[in-house]
């Protein structure tokens, strides 16, 4: 029986892939403003420019390549059990080779009819994978209404938050990779790990986490998930 590996990643992770992180000097949400283009207040106030921001994120993705770290969270398969919980929109674990991976704010690839069922169902029967395309207004689902980013926005539910919990429930290690633990209820994920569950956090920045089950690796997360990886085979 393979152990129950679960990784939370956060922006950290695909750092070193160019993107930028949110919170960090430089980081995203000093060059935007997050309540214009990722708040729902702010889709409603201006669509096209929150359009605009996810189709350069999504042009960005088009080009970008996943790193080491990425790569080593994917090899891990081979001998765990392993379930990805990922706070990024983009598909870096995926295209690694990762093969569960749940995204618990979206997923910038795909969009969704502005006005349809998911919102009151969180059925994804009408999400559309657009790939790299960049989408305007006036592109419309095929109910007719916009089609919007299928990224949960601030002020939104966070409808994958159930199956997330369930997973680090069953956790017989946790780890979590390049996330600033400030946004909720993925910050508080960790709190469910069950009592006599390992949680490894690979930041380069020390997180605020204090929980006696905490192994801290200060590194970024290609150097850290080698030094992770050499830690394992002592468990
Ligand atoms: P943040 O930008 O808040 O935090 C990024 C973390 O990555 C920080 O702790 C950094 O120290 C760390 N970091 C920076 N470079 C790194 C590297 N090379 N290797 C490893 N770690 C590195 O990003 P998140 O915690 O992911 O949500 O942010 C959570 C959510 O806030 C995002 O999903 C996004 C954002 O607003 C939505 O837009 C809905």
């Amino acid at each position: 029986m393979k152990k129950h590996l679960v990784v939370l990643t956060g922006a950290g992770v695909s750092a070193e892939s160019g993107f930028a992180t949110f919170r960090d000097t430089g980081g995203l949400w000093e060059q935007y403003d997050v309540n214009d283009v990722a708040s729902i207040e702010g889709w409603y106030r201006n669509r096209s420019l929150v359009l605009d921001f996810y189709n350069q994120r999504r042009a960005q993705l088009k080009d970008a390549k996943p790193n080491a770290a990425h790569e080593a969270i994917a090899g891990l398969e081979s001998t765990y059990n392993v379930d990805v919980i990922t706070q990024n929109v983009d598909n870096l674990h995926e295209r690694a080779g990762s093969t569960r991976v749940l995204h618990l704010h979206g997923e910038l690839t795909k969009m969704r009819p502005e006005n349809g069922v998911y919102d009151k169902t969180g059925s994804e029967a009408e999400v559309i994978d657009v790939a790299y395309r960049p989408i305007m207004l006036g592109d419309l689902a095929p109910n007719g209404s916009q089609l919007r980013p299928h990224i949960v926005f601030f002020g939104e539910a966070v409808p994958k938050i159930e199956k997330a919990i369930d997973l680090v429930e069953k956790a017989d290690i946790l780890l979590i990779v390049g996330s600033s633990l400030q946004v909720y209820p993925a910050a508080g994920l960790y709190r469910y790990a069950p009592s006599g569950c390992p949680i490894y956090v690979i930041d380069p920045k020390p997180v605020p986490l204090s929980d006696p089950r905490v192994h801290f690796i200060q590194d970024v997360a290609t150097k850290g998930m080698a030094a992770f990886i050499e830690q394992l085979k002592a468990l």
